[in-house]
């Protein structure tokens, strides 16, 4: 394994002033093989260094912001001109406006749009124009799947009021008798149905959104007069320039976005439709960061390229060439590998691998050879992966599976 002395010395610096040494799932040895790299020092198109200067080809896209690739110049661009003339004030900028119009004419489901910072805030967002429209109080979520880590979303912060998450009953993706059975035992107070894109839970194999499930709970939220959400903070325009179950043919009431939007500038978004407008106007919501305009600028050009080079097609095709290169070594090496999920957002694990002990060896072997994957979360495809590094992140696979044990 490549020795890399100056993250060692920052992960021990670290751990005296951070608690754990470092927060959220990419805590190195907590959660994440040693070998892994926890402090990087620069990133280009598909490209990231780590601090001790080893070059990656990047399968994690700062877990989905980079859609485009690092360092995009012509999103820089738009977000330093306007930060040279403003970013944040008493009040917005046109931007806001701009981007509006611009994500309700892209989004079918969308009449309006409000801005905040992160994920969590646009699934709470949701929440709350949810409860608004009836005045009720529950919220349905699939079990394990993850809408943001604040109290409301998060199933792991010791000491929270056993009460906590009473709002939120769960059922199970996919299964459509236990959506009816959570509809049936909340019936008269369902304010909001919350589904993921496809299950993307970290942790276990991927499994994509059935129709049926989909139209089943679109007819639900209808017969409850309940909003349908959809969280597409983690997949958003990665499959579809739409919401992304109109892929399956359904629309939400209420979206939410995040990550990708900007290609890395903060920003997030909640989207809704005309019936949920009235609700929404009688929420107070705000943040102190959320008419920063930069973001905005960098929103609106990371959009119109999005579009323009029709970024859900390209990933098909990429990750289509990645999919099939790793099932032909796998094949020809006899290795249980388990590839899940959409081609754009690969989860890539081994099958009877409880504890990842088969993909932490297997990933540690890509990072030696330049190639950074994640051992148990989705990864995500950029605009800026080509071709060749489709072709030598297949080299790299096939040089490791050949010399580990698996
Ligand atoms: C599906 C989903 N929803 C919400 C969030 C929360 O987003 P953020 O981390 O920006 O608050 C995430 C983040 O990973 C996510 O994947």
């Amino acid at each position: 394994m490549i020795e890399k002395p100056k993250d060692a010395a920052l992960r021990e610096r670290a751990k005296r002033v951070i608690p754990n040494g470092m927060y959220g799932h990419m805590a190195i040895g907590a959660r994440m093989p040693q070998n892994y790299p926890q402090f990087f020092s620069r990133a280009d198109g598909a490209r990231l260094w780590d601090v001790d200067g080893n070059e990656y080809i990047d399968y994690i896209c700062s877990f989905g912001p980079m859609i485009l690739g690092y360092n995009d110049a012509r999103v820089n661009q738009s977000a330093a001109s306007q930060r040279e003339r403003l970013d944040i004030a008493n009040g917005p900028t046109e931007a806001v406006v701009l981007l509006a119009e611009q994500m309700v004419s892209m989004v079918s489901h969308a009449d309006w749009a409000i801005f905040s910072k992160n994920g969590n805030d646009a699934t709470t967002t949701c929440v709350m124009a949810a409860r608004a429209y009836r005045g009720k109080s529950k919220v349905l979520v699939a079990d394990g799947a993850y809408h943001g880590a604040q109290p409301w979303a998060n199933r792991r912060a010791p000491g929270a009021p056993s009460t906590e998450h009473d709002a939120f009953p769960t059922y199970q993706y996919n299964d459509v008798t236990s959506l009816e059975e959570a509809v049936r035992q909340n019936a008269g107070d369902i304010g909001g149905i919350m589904v993921s894109p496809f299950r993307h839970d970290a942790g276990f194999p991927q499994e994509d959104v059935n129709a049926d499930f989909a139209r089943a709970a679109r007819r639900l939220a209808d017969e409850n007069d309940a909003a349908l959400i959809l969280d597409d903070v983690r997949a958003g325009f990665r499959l579809s320039l739409d919401a992304s179950w109109s892929r399956v043919g359904v629309q939400p009431d209420l979206s939410a976005w995040g990550k990708a939007l900007a290609n890395g500038e903060p920003i997030a978004a909640t989207l809704g439709s005309a019936k949920f407008r009235d609700a929404m106007e009688h929420v107070f919501i705000t943040g102190s960061f959320w008419y920063q305009a930069a973001p905005m600028a960098a929103a609106r050009t990371t959009l119109t390229i999005l579009e323009q080079e029709n970024c859900p097609a390209y990933l098909l095709k990429i990750g289509n060439r990645l999919r099939d290169g790793m099932d032909e070594i796998a094949r020809r090496r006899q290795v249980p590998l388990s590839q899940t999920g959409p081609v754009a957002m690969p989860a890539v694990m081994f099958e009877e691998d409880p504890k990842f002990e088969m993909g932490y060896a297997f990933c540690n072997g890509l990072l030696d050879r330049g190639v950074y994957f994640h051992p148990w979360h989705n990864m995500f495809l950029s605009m800026a992966h080509t071709e060749a590094d489709i072709d030598k992140t297949l080299e790299a696979v096939d040089e490791t599976l050949r010399t580990i044990s698996i």
